[in-house]
């Protein structure tokens, strides 16, 4: 009797444990708010081992190149539909001076890297370079013209040599260089952390420099300019506040911010990219989910001064920022890549999906070997990080309609903290299928959802989940592909309801058809 008393009350905890676990999950239907591509975009800086050894090879490598760029690398961003990539910094943005880069190699003077590592730059991947690279990634190029160091001239010139068609001084050096007809690029960068690297500038300062700069880089027929401005570090409201009340709405197309995650929170000591414990992994995420109050505040600055939400804000720079591998050259910031990594890819673009509204661009830093990479290379060799298949599944949101979610998260405790375990994202793409993104941050416990997506239409249900045993776990030259994206079973339609289990620290994306 006893032993059947005692099963009984164990079943009666683990209903009501189960009960308490699910997660209602509500989907509405889409308005006219798009998820624009571009908040999938990256970034390439003139940095350790991005360009150089990255994305570009030595002349005469056996690496398989079409002038000089590497063709797995290329292979690798296009099967992710690359939208933007943003360029040549970074802080290597004010130290560039374009004209260093482009005419024959050979003749090209070179620079030191002051920013990273005092390595010296050769110029061999300029202008030309960088643009051959954006039509065979076929994505938009994103440059980042010199405020810091250069002058008005300098800007307004490289705006004359990319997108003019007529006579002109600069037109004929390009052509002389090679390319008859202009790029026509559209998103133009005033400058780069003009509050530290880009000038130490104050706002004021800033901004009415911006207007400066932003008058000369012209709008030449059939290629307007989206011009950005240089916009605050992670909670600098008060730069937000600033050049939106002296540049204005009309002045520039988006004002960007930065934010990388910091394991420790402390630039000293950030942190092992593949050396933590589950505290430290809780740091991490609770660092990274900042990401969602510090949009969100820049947004309602934004809304006083532009409610109409022209300007875009542009987190052109965000990721996981830990101390390098161990060997490497400090300068380069070459880090791994784990599921952590993966978590945290997932998690921010939940976050700039369900800010789309103002959120209209993003970029990763960085592609390839250097901070949050997707790419890692080793001389032939390249591996795809776990944030690069993060990528791989969230690309089915680029240019879909948004969908609005409403839900309670249970909670993901260390101690007496507790953040938000479960964060997710929806959207409707143009043939009617549904994509809902689910992470799933809390290491021990899965997730059970219960759906009502209202009178959203669908039948079927299919995913695909990113996960694996430790939260450590990279993909390395000898392994690459320990981390991979595979078939989700988890989800199921019952009755009008979906039902999902997401199991711990995952990442998984729903199809409903
Ligand atoms: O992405 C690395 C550096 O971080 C960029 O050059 C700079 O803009 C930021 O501080």
């Amino acid at each position: 009797m006893k032993k059947l008393m005692f099963f009984f009350a164990m079943l009666c905890i683990s209903y009501f444990a189960n009960a308490q676990s699910e997660t209602l999950l509500s989907v509405k239907p889409a308005g006219d708010q798009i998820v624009s591509k571009h908040i999938y975009g990256h970034f390439s800086e003139h940095l350790g081992r991005c360009i150089y050894d990255g994305f570009w090879v030595d002349e005469n490598s056996p690496i398989s190149n079409k002038g000089r760029i590497r063709l797995d690398v290329v292979a690798a961003l296009k099967k992710i539909n690359v939208p933007n990539l943003r360029w040549p910094g970074g802080c290597f943005a004010d130290e560039y001076h374009w004209r260093d880069g482009i005419g024959p190699r050979n003749e090209r003077p070179k620079m030191v890297n002051t920013n990273w590592g005092g390595v010296t730059e050769d110029n061999s991947f300029g202008t030309h370079e960088f643009l051959e690279l954006c039509q065979m990634l076929n994505c938009e190029p994103y440059i980042a013209g010199n405020v810091g160091s250069g002058t008005v001239e300098e800007m307004a010139k490289w705006v004359e040599y990319l997108n003019f068609d007529g006579v002109s001084p600069m037109t004929a050096i390009r052509k002389q260089n090679g390319m008859d007809k202009p790029w026509k690029v559209s998103f133009w960068g005033v400058g780069n952390e003009s509050w530290g690297c880009g000038g130490n500038m104050t706002a004021d300062y800033y901004s009415d420099l911006y207007r400066r700069y932003a008058t000369y880089a012209r709008d030449y027929p059939g290629a307007p300019l989206k011009r950005i401005a240089s916009g605050a570090n992670a909670e600098d409201y008060r730069w937000t506040e600033t050049c939106m009340k002296n540049i204005g709405p009309n002045r520039m197309w988006g004002l960007t911010l930065h934010y990388y995650t910091l394991p420790t929170g402390n630039w000293g000591v950030k942190g092992s990219a593949t050396k933590f414990d589950e505290a430290q992994y809780f740091n991490t995420m609770k660092n990274c989910i900042r990401m969602e109050e510090i949009v969100a505040k820049h947004s309602a600055i934004m809304d006083k001064y532009d409610p109409k939400k022209k300007v875009a804000l542009i987190v052109d720079e965000w990721g996981i920022w830990t101390d390098v591998e161990p060997g490497t050259n400090p300068g380069f910031l070459y880090q791994q890549n784990s599921l952590r990594d993966a978590l945290i890819a997932g998690t921010t673009l939940n976050i700039f999906n369900n800010h789309s509204d103002r959120v209209r661009m993003a970029n990763l830093a960085q592609t390839v070997n250097v901070l949050q990479a997707m790419i890692l290379t080793e001389k032939d060799k390249m591996l795809l990080t776990p944030t690069y298949h993060v990528f791989d599944l969230f690309k089915v949101h680029m240019d879909a309609k948004y969908l609005p979610i409403s839900f309670t998260s249970p909670n993901y405790t260390m101690g007496d903290q507790k953040i938000p375990a479960l964060n997710v994202s929806a959207s409707q793409d143009s043939t009617g299928a549904i994509h809902v993104s689910l992470v799933n941050l809390d290491p021990k416990n899965k997730i059970s959802i219960n759906t009502d997506l209202g009178d959203l239409k669908w039948k079927t249900v299919t995913g695909q989940i990113l996960t694996s045993a430790k939260l450590t776990d990279i993909n390395t030259f000898s392994d690459p592909n320990k981390i991979h994206n595979a078939k989700f079973n988890g989800a199921k339609k019952s009755g009008k309801v979906l039902k999902v289990d997401i199991p711990a620290q995952s990442v998984v994306v729903l199809e409903l058809k």
